[in-house]
């Protein structure tokens, strides 16, 4: 499901980017380029990354 309609970034990329390590919107946005048009998706993005960091992460 996208995300970001004005690049067309879906929830996996923007999960993808915080398991990569982004922290911030602002990174999200310079590995996906999500939310770096309008700026109305910030929110989602903000609530994906936070259900993300909660997700326990495999032993490796
Ligand atoms: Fe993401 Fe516009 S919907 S920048």
């Amino acid at each position: 499901m996208y995300v970001c309609l004005c690049v067309g970034v879906t929830g996996q990329q923007v999960i993808d980017a915080v398991q990569a390590g982004a922290v911030t919107t602002r990174q999200v946005g310079e590995r996906t380029g999500a939310g770096t048009v309008c700026g109305r998706c910030k929110n989602n993005i903000r609530a994906l990354m936070a259900a993300t960091a909660q997700q326990p992460q495999p032993l490796t």
